[in-house]
């Protein structure tokens, strides 16, 4: 595993490689294409990590990612909170990409195939914290990850943390939220290489 500084980025202390790393040229080569946009890093991972290093989780934090695609908020999870991480893509195709960084990180995630909206109260139960970023863009996903964040606050989840850069359908999740979860929307701005703009919604289940 080569680590060439030219090819590799690290933002809030997570090394990321770009499409011209060697690592990645190899990988891209030999893994299927991914579907559900899980084909990039998506910015709104960044406002959560912002979030987290102001805001941390308790050490040990059972730590489940929804929609996890390449994985880097799980990676700065296990990486700079202590954090006992799932990380979870309905799409199989994303996860040598999360291994890949995983390692370069020197992190260990454990990595589940999943389509969130199959989720059960019961398998939620196993988790303190679900995080996500970027999970809610097609008008039609709305319904489910609001009943998915019902369901995991019947399940006892203490935090359910989702950033995302201000989607429609996301922002109708978030209403939805606030009136039936007292969750709060707090809007972030983030710079690594660009801006990212965004809110983190946040649920707190005492
Ligand atoms: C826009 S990408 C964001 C990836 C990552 N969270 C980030 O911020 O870089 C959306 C991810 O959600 C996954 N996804 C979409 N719908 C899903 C579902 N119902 N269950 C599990 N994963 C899903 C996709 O495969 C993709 O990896």
């Amino acid at each position: 595993m080569s680590d060439l500084k030219p090819h590799s980025r690290q933002y809030f202390g997570v090394t990321s490689l770009l499409a011209a790393h060697p690592d990645m040229r190899k990988l891209k080569r030999s893994t299927s294409a991914t579907h559900l946009h899980g084909n990039k890093l998506w910015g709104s991972a960044y406002v959560l990590m912002d979030y987290l290093q102001e805001n941390p989780l308790a050490p040990g934090s059972r730590v489940l990612e929804l929609g996890c695609g390449w994985g880097l908020a799980s990676i700065y999870c296990a990486k700079y909170q202590q954090a006992d991480v799932t990380a979870l893509d309905a799409d199989p195709a994303v996860f040598p990409y999360l291994e890949l960084l995983a390692k370069h990180n020197q992190v260990n995630i454990q990595t589940l195939s999943k389509d969130f909206t199959a989720l059960s109260t019961d398998e939620l139960v196993e988790y303190d914290i679900i995080i996500a970023s970027d999970i809610c863009f097609w008008d039609e996903m709305s319904e489910a990850v609001y009943e998915l964040i019902a369901r995991a606050v019947a399940a006892g989840v203490k935090q359910i943390l989702i950033a995302d850069p201000h989607r429609p359908p996301f922002i109708d999740v978030a209403e939805a939220c606030i009136d039936d979860f007292f969750a709060e929307l707090l809007p972030r701005e983030v710079t690594t290489n660009r801006r990212h703009r965004g809110s983190i919604l946040l649920i707190e289940n005492a």
